[in-house]
């Protein structure tokens, strides 16, 4: 099987091409702009393969994704490439709305005219918005979003499945709860913890800490994505979860005992405007239609990860220099400190 993956070289993405090439025999062509969030270094360990492929472009270019597929033939493709991070969308929606939504569309027309057999279009559980315990959310659960970022992932999973309704196209979505892993640009909750945490910088806690997310290994996510791409109903939706359920407060509890850092770093900040109390959703479906289960426990997963940033501390530097000092002073130096 050949298989264009766009976004391979982010987090989640680099994560499942590192899988298709190490452990399958598929052939992966990895489509990505590398902006801030994308890193060829994340791909070091496979980039030679022949079954391999690099090709950096935008999604929003039609005739790139034209002449792509014209060129590759593609059996499927796993479409990653967004604008990941409600926090930058909050602060410049644009690029979420243009990524998002513009280059889902032109990722589904380059399908539909080349007959593409399966596309598999990857997004999140937040576009279910914030729920009340105990809720769960199965995949027939209206769409609430909160975000510039959630409604941009809802508006592309409703384009995406209109073209199985309409077009009879191959589309399969994933909506998958937070991940977590090596690789992790440093922006999201766990790795901006432990990467502050690893320099004794201040650990910025929005609010009262009291939001719950599920937690998901990376690499839970990624066998949950083979198992829908290879065995996943067309037209169907799939949640993919970690079953662990945390307050944030907890999670950065657990980083700073595995790190052996002071609670005395943690920093009350304002809250984000607009953010969802708690996600929960149900991956009963893809468990009762595939043999996938969510394999790793949160905490030997987070130590893994843990060890991965002590050990990869030129990557979180580089990646941390430049244009993230800029992004970090935008978000975080209008924040007030609550208290401590
Ligand atoms: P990421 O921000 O780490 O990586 C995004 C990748 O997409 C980068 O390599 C970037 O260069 C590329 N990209 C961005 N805009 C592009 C464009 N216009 N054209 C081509 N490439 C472009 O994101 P991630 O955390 O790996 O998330 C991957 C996907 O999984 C996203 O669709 C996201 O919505 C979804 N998702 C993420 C999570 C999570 O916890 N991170 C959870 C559920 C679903
Ligand atoms: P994040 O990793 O941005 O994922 P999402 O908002 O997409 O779930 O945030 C996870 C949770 O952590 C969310 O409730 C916001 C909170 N958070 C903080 O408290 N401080 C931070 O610095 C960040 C980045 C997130």
């Amino acid at each position: 099987m050949k298989v264009i993956v766009t976004g391979g070289a982010g987090f989640i993405g680099s994560a499942f091409v590192r899988m298709a090439i190490g452990e399958t025999d598929m052939h992966v062509v990895n489509l990505d702009k590398l902006t801030y969030a994308g890193n060829l270094e994340n791909l070091t360990s496979i980039e030679k393969d022949p079954r391999y492929r690099f090709v950096e472009g935008d999604i929003c270019d039609a005739a790139l994704v034209d002449s792509l597929m014209a060129e590759e033939k593609p059996d499927a493709m796993v479409h990653f490439a967004a604008e990941s991070h409600v926090d930058r969308s909050i602060l410049s929606p644009e690029p979420v709305i243009q990524t998002n939504l513009r280059g889902t569309f032109t990722l589904l027309e380059g399908a539909r005219k080349h007959r593409l057999k399966r596309f598999v279009h990857v997004s999140t559980d937040e576009v279910y918005g914030s729920l009340e315990a105990p809720l769960e959310a199965d995949e027939n659960y209206p769409l609430n979003p909160s975000s510039p970022y959630s409604a941009s992932k809802a508006g592309s999973d409703l384009l995406a499945r209109s073209y199985f309704v309409t077009y009879k196209m191959p589309v399969l979505i994933t909506r998958a709860s937070n991940n977590y892993g090596p690789y992790h640009f440093p922006e999201k909750l766990i790795p901006l913890m432990i990467s502050n945490a690893l320099e004794d910088r201040p650990l910025p806690v929005y609010g009262d800490g009291q939001q719950v997310r599920d937690w998901l290994y990376v690499d839970d996510h990624c066998r949950g994505i083979l198992a829908v791409l290879r065995g996943g109903r067309e037209g169907q939706i799939y949640n993919i979860g970690g079953n662990r359920s945390l307050p944030n407060l907890d999670v950065v509890h657990k980083v700073l005992a595995i790190t052996g850092k002071p609670e005395s770093l943690i920093q009350y900040v304002t809250d984000r405007p607009g953010h969802d109390r708690r996600y929960a959703l149900s991956s009963e479906k893809l468990m009762r239609e595939t043999s996938w289960r969510p394999l790793m426990d949160f905490e030997t997963g987070l130590g893994r990860t843990i060890d991965w940033y002590r050990t990869n501390s030129a990557w979180v530097a580089r990646v941390r220099s430049g244009a993230y000092r800029t992004y970090y002073e935008k978000n975080y130096g209008n924040r007030e400190a609550v208290s401590s």
